[in-house]
């Protein structure tokens, strides 16, 4: 569900994408010769117009902490270099059509039609998954909403973060207290954290919902794919269990805002998923 895949490219980035500071596609993709579907992930990435949001972020988060690690002693859960990523690309001019953002999209589905029929397992440790597969995936998702998650990542919250930041400290916090060593992976739909021996934790889904800009990103994807539907194959194969994650949201603490957004999201997936 988008609301896990928001931080999914964001954390997997920072754990293996960080090491990935590839100068070549052959290198990231570790192969001889590259597909047509690596070429065309990697030229996308290398000039993605800013309606690849995600993509820029990205880019920007592996910068800086490349910066970071050549200049720094980097300590575990220092999250400088991601928070100065967020500011930066949320500084960046962001102008971007949803048919731009559709057209981005189709190239790469065009090429990648192979991974993008590909089934995967997203609970999986990202470590275990075809990086060809996920990396087309995530291009797409990120053309797909780009506009929404641009609205939601750079919007100021009340305590004078943006949300982009904000958003990750639950989780942050819960992390530290339960992998002090700093060393996890995240699974794609942030069900799970895998730790370095391969075990894993199951991640509390309040970290999620429950807050200001939780309550934005609910609101701002909410009628999203309404106006803008995505195309079948990936409602099937990321989204394909919307209508159980949505009646699974758990109730905010001291809070009755979620079982409105249950509602209207009930409703909305009733009518548009199903
Ligand atoms: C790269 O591929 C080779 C051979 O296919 C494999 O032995 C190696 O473990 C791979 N390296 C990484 C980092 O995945
Ligand atoms: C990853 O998936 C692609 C496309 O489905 C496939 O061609 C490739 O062999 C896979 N790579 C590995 C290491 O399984
Ligand atoms: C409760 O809801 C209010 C208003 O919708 C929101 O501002 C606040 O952050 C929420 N608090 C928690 C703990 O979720
Ligand atoms: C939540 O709703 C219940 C019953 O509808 C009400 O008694 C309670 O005061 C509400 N709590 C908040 C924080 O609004």
């Amino acid at each position: 569900m988008k609301v896990y895949i928001l931080f999914v490219l964001l954390f997997s980035s920072l754990i293996i994408g960080i090491n990935a500071e590839a100068e070549k596609c052959e290198n990231y993709f570790n192969v001889s010769t590259c597909s047509e579907c690596q070429k065309e992930l990697w030229d996308t990435w290398a000039n993605p117009s800013s309606c690849g949001f995600f993509i820029n972020l990205i880019k920007n988060i592996i910068k800086d902490y490349g910066y970071a690690v050549r200049h720094t002693q980097l300590t575990p859960y220092n999250f400088t270099p991601y928070d100065e990523a967020v500011k930066e690309t949320c500084d960046e001019r962001f102008s971007c059509t949803y048919d731009e953002a559709e057209s981005s999209a189709k190239r790469v589905e065009e090429k990648c039609s192979n991974e993008l029929s590909t089934k995967v397992d997203w609970s999986a440790d990202p470590l275990t998954l075809n990086r060809t597969v996920t990396s087309a995936y995530g291009t797409v998702i990120s053309f797909y909403f780009g506009i929404p998650d641009h609205d939601v990542m750079c919007f100021k919250s009340s305590s004078g973060d943006l949300c982009g930041i904000e958003l990750t400290k639950p989780l942050i916090n819960w992390l530290k207290e339960n992998i002090p060593d700093g060393k996890f992976r995240i699974s794609y739909d942030h069900k799970f954290v895998y730790k370095e021996d391969g075990s894993r934790l199951e991640i509390p889904r309040g970290i999620f919902f429950c807050g200001e800009c939780q309550e934005r990103v609910v609101k701002t994807f909410k009628y999203w794919p309404v106006n803008h539907p995505l195309p079948d194959y990936i409602v099937k194969n990321v989204y394909g269990s919307w209508e159980e994650e949505v009646n699974n949201f758990p109730n905010c603490p001291n809070n009755n805002s979620t079982t409105k957004h249950r509602r209207t999201l009930n409703r909305f997936s009733r009518r548009k998923i199903n």
